[in-house]
């Protein structure tokens, strides 16, 4: 963070955030996302920002909120935390950073404070060397800002609580695995296990023993994000775990993993989450005035347990997607270029040598191929369009790189998306991958 102060329009001043902030900026957070028509407070935001504050996540302080103030009334009026965090990309380590929490009060709103607030997250971006910045945020309204929508979140299955009985042959027989809360000497498992979702998933978080205990320990009870975590046992010894968070507001239960060792088959971890997740649902109902209607199952649309019981997971949550900006293109591809490399090495053209120009319109990308290995990448400006071997419009890369959609499938949606011979085409998706399942939950 820049230590001096921007002084901005008026009375409004730019600054980083300190402890001394942290109860306004709470209180402000809860206020300004409050959504319409009942505009209800959202105190489980507060109460993230104050743990956000308080540096349970170890990567974020309060020197990484910013605040405008206006100096005439002393009020904080727009706020915005960056949260740097390392994410997994086909198995390379990524650090990258994600703006949250972002809001102006009503009275300030349209007059470019966020805009200002993001060109500093930016800043601090490039600082820290990350390689991408994601946003989960309201529709379209980040695009101004170099963000494109490039990779699924949050899809899977919704069900009602009632609906997910029905999972055992008989109703006094018991699930194959038996299921208690996690306690801290149970980390270790839990971060050898997640590496499991890997081979399934193209993009994932990377977190380690401290994440996963200031996560499940050290947070706030009413923090948004605060997960439950529950371990699935065989005769004493765990083989799996399940992450939920209990969301009162709008009473339901959200599960955001499921991960299963290798000692262990999906069918009974599945089976066994089931019937554990019923008996929670239950109890939440049977306290006074408790509710608990629906369960959501946010563990992404491919995950391995939807195929195995219909019924009791209901019907598809369609994807939600993270707003991605790749501030230097040449830099990240070059950083995944193991993940290249060996998507060339297993294809039909393994052993390719050539250049390699893309054309993103307005600017472009050249790369250098020799034997298969990727030994030149640079950004550029526009590219000759008889000289480009395929063409990606606007940030249409991105989504290409992030996996959430192939080549093929661009160039079905955009006209302007394309490659005139097709053994370019047919490169295109195997450089980038196709279509690719990701699976990220926030360090956040
Ligand atoms: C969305 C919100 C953060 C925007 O704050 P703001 O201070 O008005 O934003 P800015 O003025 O910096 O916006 C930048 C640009 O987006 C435009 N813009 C503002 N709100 C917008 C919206 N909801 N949708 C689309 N564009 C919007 C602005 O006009 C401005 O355009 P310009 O640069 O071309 O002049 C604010 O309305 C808010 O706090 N809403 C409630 C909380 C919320 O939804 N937060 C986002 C959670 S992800």
């Amino acid at each position: 963070m820049p230590s001096e102060k921007i002084q901005l329009e008026n009375n409004l001043v730019l600054r980083s955030a300190t402890i001394d902030d942290a109860e306004e900026v709470a209180e402000f957070n809860s206020i300004v996302m409050a959504e319409p028509p009942e505009m209800t407070p959202e105190p489980e935001i507060g109460e993230w920002t104050l743990d956000l504050f308080d540096g349970v996540n170890r990567r974020v302080g309060p020197s990484d909120f910013t605040v405008i103030e206006d100096t005439k009334t002393g009020k904080i009026v727009s706020s915005i935390v960056y949260i740097s965090q390392v994410w997994n990309i086909g198995s390379v380590d990524t650090p990258m950073g994600m703006p949250e929490i972002v809001g102006t009060h009503p009275d300030y709103r349209r007059r470019g404070l966020i805009r200002k607030q993001f060109d500093v997250m930016h800043y601090w971006g490039k600082q820290r060397g990350h390689f991408f910045n994601t946003v989960m945020g309201i529709p379209y309204y980040y695009k101004q800002f170099g963000y494109e929508y490039a990779l699924d979140a949050w899809g899977g299955r919704a069900t009602a609580r009632t609906a997910l009985g029905g999972v055992l042959p008989k109703k006094d027989a018991k699930p194959v695995l038996s299921a208690r809360d996690a306690e801290r000497t149970d980390v270790p498992f839990i971060v050898e296990t997640e590496l499991n979702s890997r081979q399934r998933l193209f993009v994932t978080t990377t977190r380690d023993a401290q994440n996963f205990e200031s996560e499940m320990f050290d947070r706030r009870e009413g923090n948004m994000v605060f997960y439950r975590t529950r371990i699935l046992e065989q005769e004493g010894v765990p083989v799996a775990y399940y992450e939920y968070n209990v969301t009162t507001k709008r009473d339901m239960i959200r599960v955001n993993s499921l991960e299963i060792s290798s000692s262990v088959n999906w069918l009974d971890a599945t089976s066994s989450m089931l019937v554990d997740l019923k008996k929670l649902a239950d109890e939440l109902v049977s306290v006074d005035g408790g509710k608990c209607e629906k369960v959501e199952f946010e563990i992404g649309s491919g995950h391995p347990a939807f195929k195995l019981f219909d019924s009791q997971f209901g019907s598809e949550k369609k994807p939600y997607a993270w707003v991605i900006r790749v501030p230097d293109v040449a830099a990240l591809v070059s950083h995944i270029s193991p993940v290249i490399e060996r998507r060339l090495s297993a294809s039909d053209l393994r052993g390719w040598s050539g250049d390699l120009k893309l054309s993103f319109y307005r600017s472009g990308l050249k790369m250098n191929f020799d034997a298969g290995k990727l030994t030149a990448v640079e950004n550029t400006g526009p590219i000759e369009r008889h000289e480009a071997h395929a063409h990606y419009p606007d940030l249409s890369f991105t989504k290409a790189l992030f996996g959430q959609k192939s080549f093929t499938q661009l160039r079905e949606a955009l006209d302007d998306c394309f490659a005139e011979k097709r053994a370019d085409h047919v490169l295109q998706d195997i450089l980038w991958g196709g279509k690719q399942a990701s699976g990220v939950l926030p360090t956040n």
